[in-house]
């Protein structure tokens, strides 16, 4: 019979949602080891996870190489840049079960005006929008949406990691934005899209090609300062569950958005087996699909693994094999969602002088053995080794700390203190991770 539990693991990545998949995945029954490349010095800290440095996880037989060497049952893909390079196909052909979707139905985030286009076929509700290779085209249909009395939002069309989004205020903001993206947009397109409001909110389902089955629900924090202020980033921070959408709604939005899209790529020939990830805006007429990732999110991973109740591996080893019902209790498979604990989570970035723009690097890092004695967990995004053994900063976001608690509130009071206690010079994080939700619920 085949295993229901991978014993051995290959995560691809090396950042602080690949740290959060290897502490979880290394923690549960019948795993034997974790093993993630390039990971990095911090993760490699892990108990029962190894890293394999030298390898560039873009280069699909490099990395065919290292999960033949490792004879390892399953490998998890986690940033987007590795489905692009093709990797997940190059696993597949070479016979390696891989939870990670093939490059053509990776397209689903790689390229806006595919995710439009599949959505409006499956009949998910997006944001009205276009992608132009017109300047004037562009401003033109920006300047309509403003007289039609809407505000206009601006990104760049291939993968930018949520960096490339300029939501405007004005027209004016608009046709600034489109005129540098022009000037700088490698593929030479820029989306323009209506702006919608509301809260946003994760969900993360894990995919076998026909069916899907969510991770709880969580919110990300895309902007750099408190109070939603400042430029976009990749996620300053992530809480879960909602307050505001309770997890028992999961069955219901995996029947408008994951279903439908998986229903269509499958129609198209590109069945997708991964993380499909919508980023839900709630607005006044209901949900509305802003983007889809093909992979987990990053920092939302970090605060929804905790609350799992159930071991990961098998069900991503299930769904890279195409059959989640195999290992999945029908109840489970029902309910659309994986069994959760009780309680809440906080994850807040610690992030870089200088971030998004220019983040600085090489400064040392204290008090993480201090955050992780607080009860919280630490994981490493963007850390290195110095050659005195001191671990400095080595990315943009650097760490994010996750406190667990009773409930949100908790789950918040505690997250901040962690991260107080992480300095480096110049670390930047918001001190209002879970805030807005806790003062949305003491107010109703
Ligand atoms: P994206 O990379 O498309 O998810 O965009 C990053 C962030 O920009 C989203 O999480 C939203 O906060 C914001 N955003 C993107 N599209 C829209 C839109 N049509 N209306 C309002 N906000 C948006
Ligand atoms: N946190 C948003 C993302 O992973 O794209």
């Amino acid at each position: 019979m085949t295993p229901i539990a991978p014993t051995r693991i290959l995560i691809v990545g090396g950042g602080g949602r690949e740290h959060a998949l290897a502490w979880k995945l290394a923690s549960e029954p019948g795993s034997n080891e974790v093993i993630v490349t390039p990971g990095s010095d911090g993760i490699a800290r892990e108990p029962r996870v190894r890293c394999v440095r030298e390898i560039d996880p873009l280069d699909p037989a490099a990395v065919v190489a290292v999960a033949r060497r490792e004879a390892v049952e399953l490998v998890v893909v986690g940033p987007e840049a590795v489905l692009a390079a093709g990797v997940t196909d190059a696993l597949r052909e070479a016979g390696i079960a891989v939870f990670g979707p093939s490059r053509a139905a990776a397209r689903i985030e790689s390229s806006k005006a595919f995710c439009h286009e599949v959505a409006a076929a499956a009949g998910v509700p997006m944001a009205s929008g276009a992608a132009f290779r017109d300047l004037d085209a562009a401003r033109r249909f920006a300047a309509d949406l403003a007289a039609g009395g809407g505000d206009v939002v601006v990104k760049a069309y291939g993968l930018a990691a949520g960096k490339g989004v300029t939501v405007c205020d004005s027209l004016a903001e608009a046709e600034t934005a489109i005129e540098r993206l022009f000037a700088t947009e490698p593929a030479g397109t820029v989306v323009v899209e209506e702006r919608l409001s509301g809260p946003e909110a994760s969900l993360i389902a894990i995919c076998d090609g026909r069916d899907a089955v969510a991770l709880p629900l969580s919110r990300d924090h895309k902007r750099l300062g408190d109070g939603d202020t400042g430029p976009n980033t990749g996620g300053m921070g992530a809480y879960s569950p909602l307050p505001d959408v309770a997890d028992d709604r999961i069955g219901t939005l995996l029947d408008a958005f994951q279903r439908p899209i998986l229903a269509e790529l499958a129609r198209r020939g590109t069945p997708f087996r991964g993380a499909l990830y919508a980023g839900l805006i709630l607005t006044p007429d209901g949900p509305v699909l802003l983007e889809c990732n093909a992979r987990f999110g990053d920092p939302e991973t970090q605060a929804i693994l905790p609350r799992l109740a159930i071991a990961l591996g098998p069900a991503l080893l299930a769904a890279a094999r195409g059959d989640l019902r195999a290992v999945l209790p029908a109840a489970v498979m029902a309910d659309g969602r994986l069994p959760e604990l009780p309680g809440a989570t906080v994850a807040i970035v610690l992030a870089a002088a200088g971030y998004p723009e220019q983040p600085l690097g090489g400064d040392p890092i204290e008090g993480l053995d201090q955050a992780a004695a607080s009860g919280a967990l630490v994981f490493h995004s963007g850390t290195s080794l110095g050659a005195d053994g001191s671990v400095r900063t080595a990315g943009g976001r650097v760490l994010s700390v996750v406190a667990r608690a009773t409930d949100l509130a908790a789950a918040t009071t505690a997250a901040a203190a962690a991260a107080e206690l992480v300095r480096a010079p110049g670390l930047q994080h918001r001190r209002d991770i879970g805030s807005a939700a806790i003062a949305a619920t003491a107010a109703r």
